[in-house]
């Protein structure tokens, strides 16, 4: 059962066939109106959302297909203490396709190994939003051409942003790709997505704190919230969430066909002012998200019985992961699985959230 859990299960091959697709879904839609007649999607999100939900809901509407769901975990059995597993061992007895979001990290994963229907990540905690990362990669497509050759700037929350740990992931496969990372020191990128997807000198990346410094020489300008619910402290939250406002006047030295995007909701990192600005797309990349998510709906469906990219991982006795958003620190019957990434230093990661992990303590 092929599923979507992160965004590099997809190779760029059939990253660009879903662009293809969407853009045909844009160009001639009715096409596409019948295609998945009688098919069923189910929306389980155990955390808010408005465009991700809405959009699935409104790609299987557009493929004739049907919806069912709940949008609150509180209106779940989730409520009364049943594991990710039941939950969506059940679903997928009434649904041929699920849809997922889960403020656990792993938590899809657990879910794809117990579904008999294909899983979408429509975001885990503070770890992947893969399907977003369609959503920017068809925006960025349609916006400048191709995805080569661009220098990105990513600002505001790195260590939270899921988004942005899918758009590192998958535009660190194309050629030409400079990112520059800003951020205050606390939100800083997480060592896991440094490590896996820049590491060892293999894509050329900037680390800063200066926005204003760092515009002109931006193709995209990719703006995120500072996630609020991910804060152990309500303080540090207050104190970081107006690290970078963009106003009109920050864009003066700017490139003019400078593209600028948010997987939204915004807070104040955008004044509303910089919406009248001709560069602003992502009210854009907001109505992406529905043609590209009718395309990967087809695709799992239709792929639906070749076999999943396993994710490596095995059960370590004597590792324990002590990530606190992991799906391994709420359910305690999973069994703790990991990956050695690092043989000579003996450093092992999480296989559901991506952390280090370490030995136990003695
Ligand atoms: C993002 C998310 O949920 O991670 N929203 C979205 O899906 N478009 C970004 C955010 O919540 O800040």
């Amino acid at each position: 059962m092929r599923s979507l859990i992160d965004i590099l299960e997809l190779t760029t091959a059939e990253i660009d066939e879903l662009i293809a697709v969407a853009e045909d879904i844009i160009a001639d839609p009715a096409k596409y109106a019948e295609a998945c007649k009688g098919k069923i999607l189910g929306t389980l999100f155990f955390e808010p959302s408005t465009r991700t939900r809405l959009s699935f809901t409104s790609a299987m509407m557009s493929l004739g297909g049907n919806v069912l769901g709940f949008s609150d975990s509180t209106s779940s059995s989730a409520s009364k203490g049943e594991s990710v597993a039941d939950t969506v061992r059940m679903v997928s007895a009434y649904s041929d396709i699920i849809a997922m979001r889960h403020p656990k990290e792993g938590a899809p994963y657990v879910a794809a190994k117990a579904a008999t229907v294909p899983i979408i990540n429509a975001g885990d905690g503070g770890h992947f939003h893969p399907t977003q990362t369609l959503t920017d990669l068809l925006t960025i497509k349609r916006k400048k051409g191709s995805l080569h050759n661009l220098t990105i700037g990513l600002c505001g929350d790195l260590k939270f942003g899921r988004t942005v740990h899918s758009l590192i992931a998958a535009m660190s496969r194309y050629t030409g790709i400079k990112f520059v990372l800003i951020a205050p020191e606390e939100l800083k990128l997480p060592g896991y997505v440094k490590y896996e997807f820049l590491g060892d000198g293999k894509i050329e990346y900037v680390e800063t704190t200066d926005l204003e410094a760092a515009m002109p020489e931006l193709d995209i300008l990719y703006m995120t919230r500072v996630q609020q619910e991910r804060f152990a402290s309500h303080d540090e939250y207050l104190r970081l969430k107006d690290s970078y406002i963009l106003t009109a006047d920050k864009l003066h030295n700017a490139k003019p066909d400078l593209c600028i995007m948010h997987p939204l909701p915004r807070v104040n990192e955008i004044s509303v002012k910089v919406d009248e600005d001709p560069r602003a797309c992502y009210f854009e990349q907001a109505k992406n998200g529905r043609y590209i998510r009718m395309a990967l709906i087809l695709k799992l469906l239709a792929e639906k019985d070749q076999p999943d990219t396993p994710r490596a991982g095995e059960a370590m006795a004597d590792i324990v992961c002590s990530n606190p958003r992991c799906i391994t620190s709420t359910e305690q019957e999973l069994p703790h699985m990991f990956r050695c990434v690092d043989e000579e230093h003996g450093i092992y990661r999480c296989a559901y959230c991506d952390q280090k992990a370490y030995p136990k303590k003695k």
